[in-house]
C-alpha cells in the first residue's frame, strides 16, 4: 500500500483526480470503477475541470459503479444513479451506454447481480477502482462481516450507515435498508485501487483498514491483500495512523519516475 497524506481534502482530491486522469490518458479505453458519497465530490469536480479546460477525454472509457440502493428509481434524486449524473456524467463525454450501475429496481436481484459481475468480466475487468470508506470501515456497501471473497449481491445496511447517509435524503424520507453492492472479492480483482478518506470521522476506520489486522469486521482492511493500492487521506483522516511519519517520508522521497 502507498499511503499519501495531504494537508487538506482539496489537495488530496486534486491528487486523486490526477491519478485518475493519468490512468485515462495512458489508457484511453480504461474501465473505471467509481464510487459515490461526499468524499468523491471534489474529485469529480476536478475531473470535470480537467475535461473542460485540459480536454481530458472520457469518450473511450467504461464505468462501473460500486453500488445502488434497492428499491430506488434511477431518477430518484437520492439514487446513486442520480448522484453520478449530477456530479460527473452530465459534465463529461462518457458515451451513453458506457455507464453501468446496479439496477435498484430489479425484480430479480440475484440475476441482476450475476449479470453485473458478468458485464464487468466481459469489459475486461476494472483497471482502476475508486473507493471511499464508511465510518464502520465499509467499502462499497460491504458492511462489517462481509465475506472477503464476496461478489456483487444484496446487503443490508447497518443502522449507522443508514443514519450517515440520511443526509443525502429529503427530511423525513427513509433511507433504503437494502442495497446491491460489488463484493469485496469483486473489488480485489480490480487492477488498481484508490481509497479516499477525508475528515476526522474517517480516522478510526482508516487506521483500522491500513494498520489493523485483515478482518471482515473492517471490510476495507481486505485491501491489504491487494498488490496495488494507493490510499489518499487528508491530515484529519490520517491522524490515527501510527506510521504517518514514514508515509510522509516515502511521499517526499518518491523517485521522479514514480511521481503522480
Ligand atoms: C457510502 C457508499 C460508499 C462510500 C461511503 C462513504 O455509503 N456506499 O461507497 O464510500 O459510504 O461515504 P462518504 O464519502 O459520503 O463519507
Amino acid at each position: 500500500m502507498e499511503i499519501i497524506i495531504q494537508p487538506d481534502a482539496a489537495e488530496a482530491a486534486a491528487v486523486a483526480a490526477r491519478i485518475i486522469a493519468d490512468q485515462v490518458r495512458r489508457q484511453p479505453h480504461s474501465v473505471l470503477g467509481l464510487a459515490t458519497g461526499a468524499t468523491v465530490v471534489p474529485v469529480y469536480e476536478e475531473l470535470v475541470r480537467m475535461h473542460r479546460q485540459e480536454g481530458l477525454d472520457f469518450s473511450h472509457c467504461v464505468v462501473y459503479n460500486l453500488d445502488e440502493y434497492l428499491g430506488l428509481d434511477p431518477h430518484h434524486p437520492s439514487s446513486y444513479h442520480s448522484f453520478m449524473r449530477t456530479n460527473l456524467l452530465e459534465a463529461i463525454d462518457l458515451p451513453d451506454g458506457a455507464f453501468h450501475i446496479p439496477d435498484g429496481l430489479t425484480d430479480s436481484p440475484e440475476c441482476a447481480c450475476s449479470q453485473y459481475e458478468q458485464s464487468i468480466a466481459d469489459a475486461g475487468g476494472i483497471d482502476l477502482q475508486i473507493l471511499g470508506i464508511g465510518r464502520d470501515g465499509h467499502i462499497g456497501f460491504n458492511e462489517p462481516s462481509s465475506s472477503l471473497a464476496s461478489r456483487t449481491r444484496v446487503k443490508t445496511l447497518t443502522r449507522q450507515t443508514i443514519e450517515d447517509n440520511s443526509r443525502f435524503f429529503a427530511p423525513g424520507e427513509s433511507v433504503p435498508q437494502h442495497v446491491i453492492t460489488m463484493g469485496i472479492g469483486t473489488i480485489l480483482e480490480s487492477r488498481r485501487c484508490l481509497l479516499l478518506a477525508w475528515g476526522d470521522s474517517k480516522a478510526q476506520a482508516l487506521a483500522a483498514a491500513v494498520e489493523g489486522p485483515v478482518t471482515a469486521s473492517v471490510p476495507a482492511s481486505a485491501l491489504q491483500l491487494h498488490p496495488r493500492v494507493q490510499v489518499l487521506a487528508d491530515e484529519r483522516a490520517a491522524f490515527k495512523l501510527a506510521q504517518s511519519d514514514y508515509y510522509r517520508w516515502v511521499w517526499e522521497h518518491k523517485p521522479a519516475w514514480q511521481r503522480v
